[in-house]
């Protein structure tokens, strides 16, 4: 079989995913203002999941009851009915992939530039974080989700606690064993709820990118230590920090996509394909030199199956996580395993989706047709536009 380590199923805690390509979470802008499932947020998960995809992580999901306009909910019950219509139709349009969501708790911004940050909150406030990740994971849970992934990668709250750039003076700052703290209790209490049955994953940095934050030093003994704790996954990702943002426009709030760090979470069409294999290698590395076989992600520019395979097959990691590439052509997992390499719509990494969720639009590929929603079906490379690269791009 052409393939065979990508079409290779593997195990957590008893759940089969039926190969090696994972959806990595993407924020899609297509929940309701309020955070509620739509029908368009339905088709674009029911689209990727017919493409063959071995496992999708759902979009990050609000766990605390602050706004975020568009952002999908998980942050009170009555999101949950939304939640279970999401499942039920991805599994409906294929039952084969695992459904997870990746739960998520956001350090406030406002349009004056002012931005939270985690000296900010009180010691008291630090078992509410912990607790809204508890009833998310149960709300998760109890509406037929496969798996859960902590979101611990980015600019977001869990990621800051455990960045160098956390200057916090208690024991939940300051050096590496008291910035895992919190990570920690959480990841704890989403077991309890997960129970021993159900996959829990977690998704780090594994390069903060910014002067002052985590390198591949931090972050793989942070891998190790959340492998010790039992995590499922460790889904790697890199940059998007507030910290070198560059400075908002008046009126707008600090983006944390604007900075280096930000060019680096999804790697522009300037940087080399498979862009954070290493940093995904390294962590698998030290994860296995520990005596953990907990599986790694790698993501970032992985744009072929040939490059794909490459990866799994010399143990550089042992899931490929695609996200553009499926929004660009979610038929990728299939036209792959068909021999049909030469029919998927590449993506061009010119993060036309990226920068739709900066401007908070709705997110969409420029290679589908003008004004689309979602990916034709069936979807050719005869039919799909032009890249929006500058003309001197060389791919
Ligand atoms: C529009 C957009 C939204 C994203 N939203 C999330 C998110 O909610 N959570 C997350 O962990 N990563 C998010 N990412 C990062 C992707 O999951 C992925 O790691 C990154 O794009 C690199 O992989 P790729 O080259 O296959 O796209 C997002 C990326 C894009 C382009």
């Amino acid at each position: 079989m052409p393939y065979e380590n990508i079409f290779s199923a593997i195990t957590m805690r008893g759940v089969a995913l039926p190969n090696r390509l994972m959806r990595t979470s993407m924020v899609s802008g297509l929940a309701t203002e309020d955070g509620f499932v739509t029908d368009l947020l339905k088709q674009r998960y029911e689209r990727e999941a017919k493409g063959g995809v071995g496992s999708i992580v759902v979009e990050a999901a609000v766990i605390l009851p602050s706004r975020s306009s568009y952002n999908l909910r998980i942050s009170d019950d009555r999101f949950t009915e939304g939640l279970r219509a999401l499942v039920d139709a991805i599994r409906q349009a294929n039952p084969e992939p695992k459904i997870g969501i990746q739960i998520m708790h956001f350090l406030k911004i406002a349009r004056s530039g002012w931005r939270q940050k985690v000296e900010d909150f009180k010691p008291e406030e630090l078992p509410i974080i912990v607790e809204q990740h508890a009833a998310a994971a149960q709300r998760a849970k109890s509406v037929g989700f496969d798996f859960i992934e902590i979101h611990m990668a980015h600019a977001y709250t869990l990621a800051s606690f455990l960045s160098r750039s956390n200057k916090r003076t208690d024991k939940y700052g300051g050096k590496l064993e008291n910035r895992m703290r919190l990570p920690i209790e959480v990841y704890r209490a989403v077991r309890k709820v997960a129970g021993d049955e159900f996959p829990v994953g977690i998704r780090i940095n594994g390069e903060d990118f910014t002067v002052d934050g985590n390198t591949l030093f931090q972050s793989t003994r942070i891998a190790r230590r959340f492998a010790r704790l039992g995590v499922d996954y460790i889904s790697v990702s890199a940059g998007s920090r507030f910290e070198d943002a560059a400075t908002p426009q008046p009126n707008m709030p600090p983006d944390p996509m604007s900075g280096y760090s930000g060019h680096r979470m999804s790697p522009w069409w300037w940087f080399p394909d498979m862009t954070h294999v290493y940093v995904a290698e390294g962590i698998r590395r030290y994860v296995r030199d520990g005596g953990f076989d907990v599986p790694v992600v790698a993501a970032g520019k992985i744009k072929t199956p040939y490059q794909a395979e490459q990866i799994l097959k010399e143990g550089r990691a042992d899931l490929i996580g695609l996200c553009r590439a499926l929004l660009c052509d979610p038929d990728w997992p299939v036209k792959a395993r068909q021999g049909r390499e030469k029919e998927i719509v590449r993506c061009t990494a010119c993060n036309w989706c990226l920068e739709a969720d900066s401007r908070f639009e709705k997110v969409t590929c420029s290679r589908w047709p003008e004004g689309k929603l979602a990916a034709p079906d069936p979807f050719l490379p005869q039919t799909a536009r032009p890249s929006e690269l500058p003309e001197n791009a060389s791919l």
